[in-house]
Parts: structure tokens; sequence; C-alpha cells
């Protein structure tokens, strides 16, 4: 799922001088995919600052062919680079086609949500659903294959339940059908967000497999992405909750990962970072939409920054007036207590909210 994974990858590569030389497999951190919080604005700061690839939020296949303005946000993707959209749903025709207009409108590469366990998607038979039936989910996968040039991943958890941890034989039908990589969320399906991640468990796909593979879930460090690897044998490390209003944190983490020293951030410049998302959040979706859409994150930013009482993080997330979001969100960074807890190790509660 990383970029030098893409290119050494035996499908078609991306194809752009700019991106770093095959064959020199190192750890990467990538941004996972969070429906309603990884929109476009978020992933071009991630990836900027060193995020090794990041992902859209899911884009509903059929709605993306059809060409409905919400699923046509979601798979935005000026100037990301690479820019992955992930596809959801469950007929190979409509999961064919989106991946073909995306290809077409300039994705780098297509990612299959076998993953997403929320009800209205499993009731549809997307997500992680087709976990229970790997005939159809390789079907599936084949028909988005055999759509595009571009390189196609596939994003799943250890299984439906504990009874059926098919997530090694579904990698396994993924690599004979010429998916490039393959992302595994340490837990079932029937386990939603609950307990913890378990690493250890992603290492039968980690065997099965000879395509690069990506471990995800309750990575919210170096030190734990280090624990991540070597627990599961992944060449990658995919991070989600964690970066929600820390866009920072992937980009360092892949730095750490290869010995380099990531850039210490000050609380200005984390205060323009966030205040560049939030722009771009009102760029992206009008003043209307995106000051609704922003809320989770101010939220986070907030959170982490530790600057506000309660009444100013209560406005923050109510006003609809944008200049005084910024005044806000500015000074929850400059009243940021001086040694605040490792940031690393917090929580990102408007996300674990959303899940
Ligand atoms: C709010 C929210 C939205 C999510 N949306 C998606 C999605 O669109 N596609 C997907 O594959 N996974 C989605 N996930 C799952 C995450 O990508 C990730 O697998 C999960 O959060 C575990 O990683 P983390 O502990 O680093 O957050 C979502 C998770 C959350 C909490």
């Amino acid at each position: 799922m990383t970029i030098d994974h893409y290119l050494s990858a035996s499908t078609a590569g991306i194809g752009t001088a700019a991106l770093p030389a095959a064959g020199a497999p190192e750890p990467g951190a990538l941004l996972a995919p969070l429906s309603g919080v990884t929109d476009l604005a978020l992933r071009r700061i991630a990836r900027r600052l060193g995020a090794t690839a990041v992902v859209s939020e899911m884009v509903a296949a059929e709605d993306f062919a059809r060409g409905t303005a919400e699923a046509r946000l979601r798979a935005e993707g000026e100037g990301v680079l690479p820019h992955v959209v992930q596809l959801a749903g469950c007929d190979p025709r409509w999961m064919a086609e989106g991946a073909r207009l995306a290809e077409a409108s300039g994705a780098d590469a297509i990612d299959v949500n076998m993953g997403c366990p929320a009800k209205k998607v499993t009731g549809g038979e997307a997500g992680s659903a087709l976990m229970r039936d790997l005939d159809h989910a390789a079907r599936l996968l084949a028909a988005v294959r055999g759509a595009v040039s571009v390189p196609v991943t596939v994003k799943m958890r250890l299984g439906w339940d504990d009874a059926s941890r098919n997530a090694p034989d579904l990698a396994r039908r993924a690599q004979d059908l010429g998916l490039s990589a393959v992302t595994v969320h340490g837990r079932t399906r029937q386990q939603f967000y609950t307990g913890r991640a378990d690493w250890a468990a992603i290492r039968a796909v980690t065997e099965a497999v000879t395509v690069p593979v990506v471990a995800n879930g309750d990575v919210g460090s170096l030190e734990e992405a280090r624990a991540c690897l070597a627990a599961s044998g992944a060449r990658a490390v995919m991070i989600g909750r964690a970066a929600v209003g820390r866009p920072w944190l992937v980009g360092a983490v892949a730095a750490g990962l290869r010995g380099a020293a990531a850039p210490r951030l000050t609380a200005c410049q984390k205060a323009d970072l966030a205040a560049e998302h939030y722009e771009g959040l009102l760029a992206l979706y009008g003043t209307g939409m995106g000051v609704r859409h922003a809320r989770k994150h101010l939220a986070a930013y907030a959170d982490h920054a530790g600057g506000l009482s309660a009444p100013e993080r209560m406005r923050l997330v109510t006003t609809t007036d944008p200049a005084e979001a910024l005044a806000l969100l500015r000074r929850a960074f400059a009243q940021a207590p001086a040694e605040a807890a490792p940031a690393a190790k917090q929580a990102a509660p408007a996300a674990k909210q959303a899940a």
C-alpha cells in the first residue's frame, strides 16, 4: 500500500518520476480511510507532512458511478499524490464502473473496502460482510482488477467473527487475482471497535502472502508502530483515529520508522496547519456545510492542543462564524500547556465518538 510497494508490485506502476525508486521496501505509515473525516483537506496536509500514503474516505461505487455530488467530493484528490480512492459496494459491475471512473478522474490506485462493520454497509452485503462469502469477494476483486490499469489493494478485518478468521484466505485470493497490497485491521467485524486490535493475529496474513501487508488498529505513536510491525510482520502501519486533530502524526511515525528525525512542530505551526485544514474544508464544502463538517476536527484539534476552557471549546464547536472559529482554534494552540501529555498517547475523542 505504500508508494514503493505499489511500484514494486507486478501491476502497472504509478509512473510518476517524483516517486521513490522501486525495490527498496522500507517501513511506512499511512493515513487510514475514515468516513466523514479524511476529507481532501486533511489528506493533503497529512501527505505533505510525510505520510507514506493517504486513502480517501470510502466512496460508494454505485453513487460515484451515478455521479452524486457527495461521492465526487469524497473521491476528490487534487493535490494528493498518490491519490488512492477507496470504493465500497457489493456489486462487481458497479465496483468495476466506479473504479474505471475513479481512474479516469485521476486515481493512482483503488482500494476496496472489505472491512467496514457499519450495519448500513454490511446490511447491503458490502464492507466486512464480503468476508462472509469469499467467492463473491473474489469476483468483486477480479472485476475491479480487470477494470483499471492502476494498482488495486484491499482493506479487510481479521474475519467476520472469531469462528471465521479468514483474512489469510482472502489475502491469498487477492494476491492471486493481481492485487498489489492488503491492509488488515486487527479486529473481527463482530468486535467493531471494542477491545484492542490484535497485531499478532495479522501475522497469519503476512505469512500467507508475498504482497505487502499493512497492519492497522490502535497505532498512535512511533513505539506502537514499531510494536505493531514486530508483532504482525507487516511492511507498514495504517493510522486512523489517532491522527484526527494531529495530521502531522502519520508523517512523524513514518519518519521514525525510517530512522529519520521528524521535525518538531511548534504550537504556532500546528495552529497554522489546523487553520489550513479548516479553511480547506470551507473551500471544499462551501461555508454552510464546511462549518458543520469541520466541527469534529475543531474539537479534536482543541482537545489535543489543550488550551481552551470548556466554554471556549463549546463556542468553537457551535459557532457558525468562521472568523470566530479560527480565532478560537489559534487560541487553543497559543494557550496550550507547555508540556501537554504525550500527544501520541492521547485519545482522539471526536473520532472515537464518530466510530
Ligand atoms: C469514524 C470512522 C470512519 C471510518 N471509515 C472507514 C472507511 O471509510 N473505510 C475503511 O476502510 N475504514 C474505515 N474506518 C476504519 C479505519 O480505517 C480503521 O480501520 C480503524 O479505525 C482502526 O484503525 P485506528 O485504530 O488507527 O483508528 C473508519 C473508522 C472510524 C472510526
